[in-house]
């Protein structure tokens, strides 16, 4: 096999192999490898490049439990290594501090500068605000994907959790008012096999035109 061709492999059987785990081990995850899922989840990319999302990362036990008493008792909360909890900024139109300082960082010139806010407000503030936090969330799916699969490419199990009550959870983790949760993340090492996986065929779900 050739380096692509073993690459191409190498990828597709973490694609193959990633399951959602239901319950972890008690192994921890080594804190380096931790830094390196929380980095392709930093590194991924956002709607006009504007990081839609922060991580916070509990690893203590007790506020484990307690979102987990929010997302209906879901094992995989409390038995995990570290719960990755991705939150999604609600302070996104163009008049927000947030986003002029991420458009800002570009370095351009005022001209230019507004020719992308125009084209920013245009694209995200006539939004409603629970559809604009849908906007962020949509962002923040995108760096979810990327640590799960950044996860298994190291030997490291993990679970997507949409199942919860997203009031408690912010509650629970005194999220800032300009943040909300938008999926939970947990990682670690699962304790049985991954169940057989049911997708869809290739012709199914793609089509060239
Ligand atoms: C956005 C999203 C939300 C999900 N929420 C949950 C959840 O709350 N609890 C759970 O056990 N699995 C959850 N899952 C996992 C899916 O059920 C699982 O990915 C799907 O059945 C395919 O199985 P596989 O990931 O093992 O291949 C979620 C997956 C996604 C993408």
């Amino acid at each position: 096999m050739d380096s692509k061709a073993k690459k191409k492999e190498q990828f597709l059987e973490m694609m193959r192999s990633r399951h959602a785990c239901k319950e972890f081990d008690q192994r921890k995850i080594p804190e380096d490898d931790l830094k390196y899922i929380l980095e392709a989840g930093r590194l991924s990319p956002s709607s006009f490049g504007v990081e839609q999302w922060r991580f916070v990362v509990v690893q203590n036990q007790a506020i484990k439990e307690k979102i987990e008493a929010a997302s209906w008792g879901q094992k995989q909360i409390s038995t995990s290594s570290d719960l990755v909890v991705v939150v999604a900024r609600k302070d996104v139109r163009s008049s927000d501090d947030y986003v002029k300082s991420q458009i800002k960082r570009w370095g351009l010139e005022q001209s230019a500068y507004e020719g992308v806010m125009e084209i920013y407000k245009a694209w995200v503030d006539g939004r409603e605000d629970s559809i604009l936090t849908l906007w962020s969330e949509k962002q923040c799916y995108i760096a979810a994907a990327n640590m799960m699969s950044a996860a298994k490419f190291i030997g490291i199990d993990s679970c997507p959790i949409e199942g919860f009550d997203a009031n408690k959870v912010n509650e629970i983790l005194n999220l800032d008012a300009n943040f909300h949760t938008a999926l939970l993340l947990p990682f670690g090492y699962c304790n049985k096999k991954a169940r057989k996986k049911f997708r869809l065929n290739f012709e199914d779900v793609v089509r060239f035109v």
